[in-house]
């Protein structure tokens, strides 16, 4: 379709963009097919007018650090997995109560690129290389499938947490494919709401559209805080509302460790009233390049490294943990009104956040450039920049070994955040829920493998241990599988039983 005829041309041109269509000419009918539909549905004025806000906001950051009017997060707002053990099992009551209620939705941010990681495909459908080989979807979805099974056992009613999947235009087709190909992975189906986020272009320092190829129009998701134009753009609210969800626990589809719906997190937000509430991992290097959730002007948000000076960074509380220790996870615990005042009041407010990135584009001779340092900026919201419409805000603080490694990078020596280190995490994790149920592991000359290994040994790989997430969600009901019984590993625990794998590959 010719873009002149459908005032394309025309809005292009008023907002100074004409340049999208330098190569016309020189397209195919296909490719001209595609770049006018491309072209058709983009708002170019609100394209430059988040440009301009993203800009102003991004420059203005640069020049001022948030120190003087930060505090942290205080106590009586604060819970902790380890300085609270005594109400742990109350809340975790009260989360799996909620849960038999058919109250509690779980929400899955999947509509990254994954760029560092570098796989074509998305990072839900990555295997880290555990003994089952099972990938990132395949365990959250099992951790859901025990976790009713939980609720219901403990309320004697049957219930469901509905999932709902966030993907993005480049990941909606094979997510949905791949699930529909593995059963839902013992889900049903009708539980399992797919929906898609937005999609901006990338733009140079200038505000121009980036071409990424004479007929294409460079496109990213528009960050994880896209979430809330997308859940009121696509129904999701109504589903809910429909559904009678009034908790709702959003997080990240790359940590490994993640306890979806977590119970425990959820009967505490719910005691204390919350609207809104943030899982953290406690931060101990100072310089350790994570948010911290703190409050700045007596409203909560989480504030990045690059925002404070060294000093206040290293600042200490008087029981010499860090004074800003509450390290953003992306873990968050959303009451379903605070959802839909969100969605249906604020999102226009929030602003987007400037990534600077190195783009591909096309030239002014048509040639491709693949440049080696940042030439323009991708545009994104943060699921967290609501933080400060919240009228009871709670923080619940948990073990980083636990529950949280994230798989952001691929393998490479000593790298952070990789399949290795995730596979580790998760696999010590399990070891230590095999120690607590009264297991142990002998190595392969029939020694006792101490708890705790030795670092002379030299080595730091974990023992070989996994154990499913049908059997057990949070390290519950292992002790008539383990107490009193040694294991040579690989050791692996399913629905089929305990079973000692000699030959491994892992
Ligand atoms: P990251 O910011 O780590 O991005 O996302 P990413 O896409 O996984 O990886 P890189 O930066 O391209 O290497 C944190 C979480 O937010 C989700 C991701 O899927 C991940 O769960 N996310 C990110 C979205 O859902 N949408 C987005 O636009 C961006």
């Amino acid at each position: 379709m010719d873009p002149n005829s459908s005032g394309v041309a025309q809005r292009l041109a008023e907002a100074g963009q004409s340049h999208l269509q330098q190569f016309w000419d020189e397209l195919s009918p296909e490719e001209k097919d595609e770049l006018s539909l491309d072209l058709q549905g983009m708002d170019f004025k609100e394209i430059n007018c988040f440009f301009k806000s993203a800009m102003e906001m991004s420059s203005s950051s640069k020049h001022e650090k948030m120190d003087a009017r930060m505090e942290p997060v205080p106590r009586d707002v604060l819970g902790s997995v380890t300085r609270d053990r005594d109400s742990l099992q109350e809340w975790e009551a009260a989360g799996l109560q909620c849960i038999s209620q058919n109250k509690v939705a779980a929400l899955l941010l999947a509509g990254g690129q994954g760029t560092r990681l570098g796989v074509s495909y998305p990072k839900g459908m990555y295997d880290v290389g555990l003994p089952s080989h099972k990938t990132l979807f395949q365990i959250q979805a099992e951790r859901i499938v025990k976790l009713q099974e939980l609720a219901e056992k403990k309320y004697k009613s049957k219930c469901s947490i509905p999932w709902y999947i966030m993907t993005s235009g480049r990941t909606m087709e094979s997510t949905k494919d791949f699930f529909s190909r593995h059963n839902y992975f013992g889900l049903d189906q009708k539980n399992v709401i797919f929906f898609q986020q937005g999609m901006l272009p990338a733009m140079d320092y200038s505000g121009k559209i980036i071409l990424e190829s004479k007929g294409k129009v460079s496109m990213a998701p528009d960050g994880n805080g896209g979430l809330y134009r997308a859940l009121g753009g696509q129904g999701i609210l109504q589903d809910m509302l429909q559904r009678g969800i009034e908790c709702i626990h959003v997080y990240c589809v790359d940590n490994i460790l993640v306890k979806v719906a977590d119970p425990a997190f959820i009967g505490f937000c719910v005691q204390k009233g919350a609207d809104c509430g943030a899982k953290v991992v406690e931060k101990t290097n100072p310089t350790e390049a994570v948010g911290v959730v703190c409050k700045v002007d007596g409203h909560y948000q989480v504030v990045e490294y690059s925002e404070i000076t060294l000093a206040t960074a290293q600042k200490r509380s008087s029981d010499g943990r860090l004074m800003f220790n509450a390290g953003n996870v992306a873990n968050h615990f959303f009451s379903f009104s605070f959802l839909k005042d969100i969605v249906e009041k604020y999102e226009p407010q929030l602003q987007h956040h400037v990534a600077q990135k190195k783009i591909p584009f096309v030239d002014e001779k048509g040639q491709i450039v693949k440049p080696d340092k940042p030439n323009g900026i991708k545009m994104e919201k943060f699921v967290f920049d609501i933080f400060q419409f919240a009228k009871t805000f709670v923080v619940y603080e948990v073990l980083r070994e636990d529950e949280f490694s994230p798989l952001k990078n691929a393998d490479r020596q000593d790298g952070k955040d990789t399949p290795s280190t995730a596979r580790h995490a998760l696999m010590s994790l399990h070891h230590r829920w095999v120690l607590n149920a009264g297991g142990h592991f002998i190595d392969e000359n029939g020694r006792r493998v101490p708890a705790i290994p030795s670092l002379k040994d030299g080595t730091d790989l974990p023992i070989k241990c996994e154990i499913s997430p049908l059997v057990s969600y949070g390290g519950e009901g292992l002790e008539d599988l383990v107490r009193g019984r040694e294991f040579r590993p690989t050791l692996m625990i399913d629905e089929s039983g305990v079973h000692e794998l000699v030959k491994n590959g892992v």
